[in-house]
């Protein structure tokens, strides 16, 4: 079994990136260098934290009660969806969002960049489960860049003789300083099914403000987005390649109720999901012997 101290004998780096072994027995990797800090639990690959050292307040949001458990997700953070978004086309007893977000990753690689910031590569480790789940030749791996700007690279490879799909998303829970009191822009004209709402096929018109639950599955968009948070008041930018859709979402007083794991009372307001990703009619299709790449970058301006 891989313990943190091995961890840290072959990939730990002096002062900058060190593993622990947190009290659910999960492994959790600290990262800390001259531009932010980080955190990334090594199952399900799950960046958990993230504050530009520019920030007083973190950029990514983890639910006060998120929990650490073998085989669940946590709440807030990056999950990571794949191999699909949401729930399963045919099987409705396979995990919603893929089960890349509660198996074990193992660590292949660390490194400083020549500007101070940290990487790290995880990839997915394949099991029975796994298998009788997704039966294809193929590796998932992500790869964390910590640093004033977060770069995220989830890369598919097709290792087999017969092409594959997959639907996949990083889930990210952004920190806002209230949902009322901010929006996000860069979907105006998009078409997007709307999970709220029915499930109808809607565009969208000027920036997405919100007052009630939002879960919406924007299609066919190369474009990146921008968070502008007026409470806190700064502006996230979220750039993105590989990717036609963008999931927003905001649970709302009902559901995250429902939930539970929000953080009381009203934790969810703190946060809004913009999520990267291929899902509904943007599945990719990898064919045999190839790599896709979903790639995110987020920044930070104060207004
Ligand atoms: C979003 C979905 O991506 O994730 C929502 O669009 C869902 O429908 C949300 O509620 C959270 O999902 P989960 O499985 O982490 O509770």
């Amino acid at each position: 079994m891989t313990t943190a101290q091995h961890l840290n004998t072959q990939f730990g780096i002096n002062g900058e990136l060190k593993f622990r072994e947190d009290a659910s027995g999960l492994i959790v990797a600290e990262i800390s260098n001259g531009q932010a800090s980080a955190s990334l639990c090594l199952q399900g690959a799950h960046l958990m934290t993230w504050k530009p050292n520019s920030q007083a307040v973190p950029v990514i949001w983890l639910s006060r009660d998120a929990k650490l458990a073998a085989g669940k997700s946590i709440r807030g953070g990056v999950p990571v969806c794949w191999p699909w978004f949401g729930a399963h086309a045919s099987e409705s007893a396979f995990p919603g969002h893929g089960y890349a977000r509660t198996v074990p990753w193992q660590v292949v690689e660390s490194g400083t960049e020549p500007d101070g910031a940290t990487h790290l590569t995880l990839r997915l480790v394949q099991s029975e489960k796994t298998r009788s789940q997704w039966p294809h030749a193929g590796t998932l791996d992500l790869t964390v860049t910590v640093g004033e700007t977060l770069r995220m690279e989830l890369a598919t490879e097709n290792t087999g003789a017969t092409d594959f799909v997959i639907g996949e998303a990083l889930h990210t829970y952004f920190r806002v300083g209230d949902i009322g009191g901010g929006r996000v822009k860069g979907l105006d004209g998009c078409d997007y099914w709307d999970k709220a709402g029915g499930s109808a096929l809607r565009k969208q018109s000027g920036a997405i403000s919100f007052s009630g639950e939002t879960d919406r599955v924007y299609i066919n968009t190369a474009a990146g987005c921008v968070i502008e948070d007026d409470k806190l008041g700064r502006r996230i930018h979220v750039a993105k390649s590989g990717s036609l859709s963008t999931v927003v979402w905001t649970p709302w007083t009902e559901k995250a109720a429902k939930m539970g794991d929000l953080g009381q009372p009203e934790g969810w307001r703190e946060m809004v999901c913009v999520e990267s990703g291929n899902a509904i009619e943007n599945v990719v299709n990898v064919a045999a012997g190839t790599r896709h790449t979903l790639i995110v970058e987020y920044q930070v301006e104060l207004l």
